[in-house]
């Protein structure tokens, strides 16, 4: 049996973010049933905006393009992907937002050479998303446009959505809160463990 592999994306600008750590312990319980782990870190990454130069991501070897012919290559070759990102002004923060444009060459495509209509071609992957967030709780029914909109987009491009993980009362990213929560961090690695389990070792 080939070893499927999760391609864990993080989104916060500190590598010690509450969804960092989250993310970090959902992989632990991932990887505890044998499962393999990609880990990218977005701001790690040189994505400029989208732009009609570079919607198509060429040649490959522009530098605006590298790192995102990277993403590609890890993206088709896992079978899984998981999201860890704050929530910032009800939205994803918009480093995430540029991942999800600039992905879309390759997230959508033309199957066949006279085809009008444009397929997903991201159907191999299922997903899993951990959102933190810093609002009182009044705020919390429009956090919930940024899982909607994160879920739809991947599920526009052919993604199985398979499951959220919401962690309230992160702050203002600062400080690192979820470390001294260890309910939260068992039910994070236990997340992993379920996710990897049910949807990637089941062969
Ligand atoms: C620019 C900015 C905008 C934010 N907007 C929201 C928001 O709309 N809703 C919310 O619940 N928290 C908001 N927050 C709080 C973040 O969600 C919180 O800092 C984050 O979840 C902490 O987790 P992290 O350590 O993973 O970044 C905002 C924080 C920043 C910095």
């Amino acid at each position: 049996m080939k070893t499927k592999t999760i391609l864990a994306l993080y989104c916060a600008p500190n590598k010690d973010s509450n969804s960092a750590t989250l993310l970090d312990y959902f992989c632990e319980g991932a990887a505890s049933k044998g499962v393999q782990i990609s880990k990218l870190y977005l701001y790690d990454l040189h994505l400029p905006y989208f732009d009609y130069n570079n919607r198509l991501a060429e040649p490959a070897d522009a530098r605006e393009n590298v790192d995102l012919r990277k993403i590609e290559a890890l993206m088709m070759s896992s079978q899984a992907l998981v999201i860890a990102s704050p929530v910032w002004d009800f939205s994803v923060p918009a480093i995430l937002k540029n991942f999800m444009d600039r992905i879309s060459y390759f997230a959508r495509v033309y199957k066949h050479q006279d085809s009008m209509r444009k397929q997903p071609n991201l159907d191999h992957l299922d997903c899993f998303y951990i959102f933190t967030t810093g609002a009182p709780w009044y705020g919390w029914l429009f956090d919930s446009l940024a899982y909607f909109h994160t879920k739809l987009t991947f599920w526009y491009f052919g993604s199985k959505n398979r499951g959220l993980l919401r962690a309230h009362g992160c702050g203002n990213g600062s400080t690192n809160v979820v470390k001294g929560r260890p309910a939260l961090l068992a039910k994070a690695r236990k997340k992993g463990e379920r996710f990897a389990s049910k949807y990637l070792i089941q062969e």
